[in-house]
């Protein structure tokens, strides 16, 4: 029996949700650039095409941004039950946990659009309502009118977020809404493919995702660029890692053999906004002097800084403290699971893969 570990290399399903090209450093949601998207299109809009396949008329449009901010009240048993939550439970568990408490009947049967909004218009919902629990500070009342990303920023903070921010958070709820089949989203359709619910997939699909080895990268970067601290400590720092064979976080891709477009809209919207600050010019340097050291020190293995390392650059300028990070790719990446839970329910095969045996038999 072929054996592939990890599946690398191996196609699992035929999808029409997106294509990550590697070679080219193309992503392509339904036959759209995401950087366009993320340039001309909100969040709403995109998890439309991609759950839907086509971008919504004005009417859609409209239809959609009253669904999603009419499932952005959190439920006062929700509330207790975060509220429950021990407080040093991370943000993600609470997320699992809080998604998980949400499975009654409605959401029984073949995952649709619209559970998938009532789940993911809820989750920031969940985050400001835990921030808020635990500082013994009251959120901010709804806001009707505000943009699902807007909203976030405003729950937060409690008051309504300067257009340059959500704009800015909006573009990399577009560029990270989906992205192939990565573990998350391969455990969504894992889950899927035995005909349960959606919401027991997302659930699945928070567990994976929270892995260090999946979303936990932004928040590396941060300590990365903290613990390198001046410009004159760039070198060798870096040096220093590379010698003991270390891994320099937001660099690298599994797929990537090319700039990850990702990370260069990222760094445009990052630039732009944190003009000026040191933090930034760090960042930047930082990139320079790695890519010049990779090279040196990892000769033909292209390797190229990654989504995660201008992530990290844009959740600071917008804001957004460490601890939400891994949260906040959350609450963008269940737009993906939602359309992969889609269409693996309405072309389903249960996923079953082989083992090989390599242990004893009996005499
Ligand atoms: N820093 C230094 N060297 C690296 C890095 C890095 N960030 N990434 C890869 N390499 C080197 C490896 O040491 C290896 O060198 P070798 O051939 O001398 O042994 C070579 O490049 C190939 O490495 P692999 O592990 O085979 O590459 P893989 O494609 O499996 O790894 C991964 C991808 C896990 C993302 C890796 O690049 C990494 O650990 N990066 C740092 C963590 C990070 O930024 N993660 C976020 C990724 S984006 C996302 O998942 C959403």
């Amino acid at each position: 029996m072929d054996m592939k570990p990890g599946l690398e290399g191996v196609a699992a399903a035929e999808t029409k949700i997106s294509l990550v090209d590697g070679e080219r450093g193309r992503l392509i949601y339904r036959g759209h650039r995401a950087e366009d998207l993320a340039r001309t299109r909100s969040p709403e809009e995109v998890a439309f095409l991609l759950w839907n396949g086509t971008l919504p008329d004005p009417d859609e449009r409209e239809a959609v941004r009253r669904q999603w901010a009419g499932a952005r009240v959190l439920p006062g048993y929700l509330k207790g039950l975060i509220a429950a939550i021990p407080r040093e439970v991370q943000m993600t568990d609470v997320l699992r946990t809080a998604v998980s408490a949400m499975g009654d009947a409605s959401f029984e049967g073949p995952p649709t659009p619209e559970q998938a909004i009532r789940i993911a218009a809820l989750l920031p919902s969940i985050i400001a309502f835990r921030r808020h629990h635990l500082a013994g500070t009251e959120p901010p009342a709804p806001r009707p009118d505000l943009s699902h990303v807007a909203h976030y920023l405003y729950l937060l903070r409690g008051e309504v977020p300067s257009p340059a921010h959500v704009r800015a958070l909006e573009a990399y709820f577009v560029l990270t809404a989906e992205h192939g089949m990565n573990a998350s989203t391969f455990a969504a359709r894992v889950v899927t493919s035995t005909r349960s619910d959606l919401i027991s997939a997302v659930v699945a699909a928070i567990g994976a995702l929270k892995g260090p080895l999946h979303g936990g990268a932004p928040a590396g970067v941060e300590s990365m660029l903290d613990e390198i601290g001046t410009e004159e400590r760039i070198k060798p720092w870096i040096r220093e890692r590379l010698e003991r064979n270390e891994r320099l976080m937001g660099f690298g891709h599994r797929i990537y053999r090319t700039e990850d477009p990702r990370a260069a809209a990222l760094r445009e919207i990052a630039v732009r906004l944190a003009a000026g600050e040191p933090w930034l010019s760090l960042a930047v340097r930082v990139e320079e002097e790695a890519l010049r050291l990779l090279e040196e020190y990892k000769p033909g293995r292209r390797i190229r800084t990654n989504v995660e390392y201008y992530a990290a650059a844009l959740f600071r300028a917008v804001g957004l403290p460490r601890e939400l990070f891994t949260p906040t790719f959350i609450c963008s990446r269940i737009v993906g699971w939602a359309a992969h839970a889609m269409e693996q329910a309405e072309h389903n095969r249960l996923i079953r893969p082989d083992a090989v045996y390599i242990g004893p038999l009996p005499d």
